[in-house]
C-alpha cells in the first residue's frame, strides 16, 4: 500500500503543532473518525485480494495505532498545560494573615431577649409581636384605660403627628408591650400562652429611665390559671435567667387598669462600688408589673371572661440585663459607645440555649 508514510508524517506533524483541544478533536475526526482518511482506507480493504488485504490491513492497523497514540499523548499534554495555567492564574498566598475577626458584639439587650425567649419557650410560651406605632385603642382603650383615665397621663406618651383633617384613629408610640395581649388574643383566642418582647417609648430620661426601652409581655390564659401559676412562672424564670439558686422576689400589691388583682415584683440585689449583684444585699429593684387579666380586657379581645382567665406581666428587659450582667447605668445601653459594647457585648457565635448554658 502506497502513501502510508506520507499520511503518517502528515498527521503526526499536525498533532505536534496543535495547541488546543478543539483542534485536536478535529484532527482525530479527520483521521480516525467514521469518515476519516484512515477509516476510508480500511473500508477499501474489502475490495482487495486476500494476500494483499492481509498485508495492507496490518500496515493500516499499525498506522492507526500510531496516530491514535499521538492524539492521546497530545490530549494529556494539553490537559496538563491547562491545569498548570489555571494553577498559575488562581494562585493564592496561603501564608497571608486571615481576615480579622469581626469587632462587633451582640448587645446585652439582644442577648437577654434570646435568653428569655429560650426560657419561656421551654415553658410553652410562643413569641407574639405587635407594631411600635400603635393605635390608641390597642395601647389604652382595649386595656381598660378610657380617654379620661389618669393612667394615660402617667404613661408620658409620645403622640404621632396628625395633619388637620386626618380622621384616622390617633396613633402613639406604644408605651408598653401590653397592646400585644389584645392582638394575640384577638388573633388566636384562648387558651393562649405567649410572650412579646420589644421596644416601648415614654418621655422620660434619667439614670434608670430612657425614652426608648424594652419590655417583655407575658400572657397565659386558660380555664383555671391563677395568681399561684403567675408566682411560680416568675420565680422559675428568674432562677433560670439569673443562673443562681438564690433569687429573692418580693410581690407588692399594686394597681393596673388591665389587671385585677395586680402586683409589682421587686428583686433583691446589692450595689457595691457600682457592681450590681443579684440575690444578696439590701436593695430592691422593681422589674415587672403583673396580675390577673381584667375581664374587660378579655372581652375587648373577644375572649369570653366567664369561660377563660389568666395572668399577664410586663417585665423590663433592660433592668434584668443590668442586674444579670452588673451594668450600673441604663443610659450607656443606648449610647453606641464601642468601648462599652466590647466590654459588655457577647460573641455572635454563642447563641444562648438552655442545654448549652444561657450566657456561658
Ligand atoms: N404594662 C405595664 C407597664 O408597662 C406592666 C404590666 C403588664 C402590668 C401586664 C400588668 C400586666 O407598666
Amino acid at each position: 500500500m502506497d502513501g502510508l508514510d506520507d499520511l503518517k508524517v502528515k498527521y503526526l506533524t499536525a498533532v505536534a503543532g496543535v495547541t488546543d483541544e478543539a483542534a485536536l478533536e478535529d484532527l482525530r475526526v479527520a483521521a480516525l473518525g467514521k469518515k476519516g482518511e484512515i477509516s476510508a482506507l480500511m473500508a477499501g480493504l474489502g475490495k482487495m485480494e486476500p494476500d494483499q488485504r492481509k498485508a495492507a490491513g496490518a500496515m493500516l492497523n499499525v498506522l492507526k495505532d500510531e496516530i491514535d497514540a499521538a492524539l492521546r499523548a497530545k490530549k494529556a499534554g494539553l490537559a496538563d498545560a491547562a491545569l498548570d495555567a489555571r494553577l498559575r492564574e488562581e494562585w493564592l498566598d496561603v501564608t497571608l494573615p486571615g481576615r480579622p475577626r469581626p469587632r462587633g458584639t451582640i448587645h446585652p439587650v439582644s442577648q437577654v431577649m434570646e435568653e428569655l425567649t429560650a426560657i419561656f419557650a421551654d415553658m410553652g410560651f410562643a413569641v407574639a409581636e405587635g407594631p411600635q406605632v400603635e393605635s390608641d385603642w390597642y395601647n389604652f382603650d382595649a386595656l381598660n384605660i378610657p380617654p379620661e383615665h389618669p393612667a394615660r397621663q402617667e404613661h408620658d406618651t409620645f403622640f404621632m403627628h396628625r395633619d388637620a383633617g386626618d380622621d384616622r384613629p390617633p396613633h402613639v408610640l406604644r408605651t408598653h408591650t401590653s397592646p400585644v395581649q389584645i392582638r394575640a388574643m384577638t388573633e388566636q383566642g384562648a387558651p393562649i400562652r405567649v410572650i412579646a418582647p420589644g421596644r416601648v417609648y415614654r418621655m422620660d430620661m434619667d439614670q434608670t429611665h430612657t425614652p426608648m426601652f424594652h419590655q417583655v409581655e407575658g400572657l397565659a390564659i386558660d380555664r383555671d390559671i391563677s395568681m399561684a401559676n403567675l408566682k411560680w412562672t416568675l420565680e422559675e424564670f428568674c432562677r433560670a435567667f439569673f443562673e443562681v439558686d438564690k433569687v429573692e422576689l418580693r410581690f407588692r400589691a399594686s394597681h393596673f387598669p388591665f389587671t385585677e388583682p395586680s402586683a409589682e415584683v421587686d428583686i433583691r440585689y446589692s450595689n457595691v462600688g457600682g457592681q450590681l449583684r443579684i440575690g444578696e444585699g439590701d436593695k430592691w429593684m422593681e422589674i415587672l408589673g403583673s396580675g390577673m387579666v381584667h375581664p374587660k380586657v378579655l372581652a375587648a379581645a373577644g375572649v369570653n371572661p366567664d369561660e377563660w382567665q389568666g395572668f399577664a406581666f410586663g417585665m423590663g428587659i433592660d433592668r434584668i440585663a443590668m442586674l444579670k450582667y452588673g451594668i450600673p447605668d441604663l443610659r450607656a445601653f443606648f449610647e453606641s459607645d464601642l468601648r462599652w459594647l466590647r466590654h459588655y457585648g457577647f460573641s455572635a457565635l454563642d447563641m444562648p440555649d438552655l442545654a448549652g448554658g444561657l450566657s456561658s
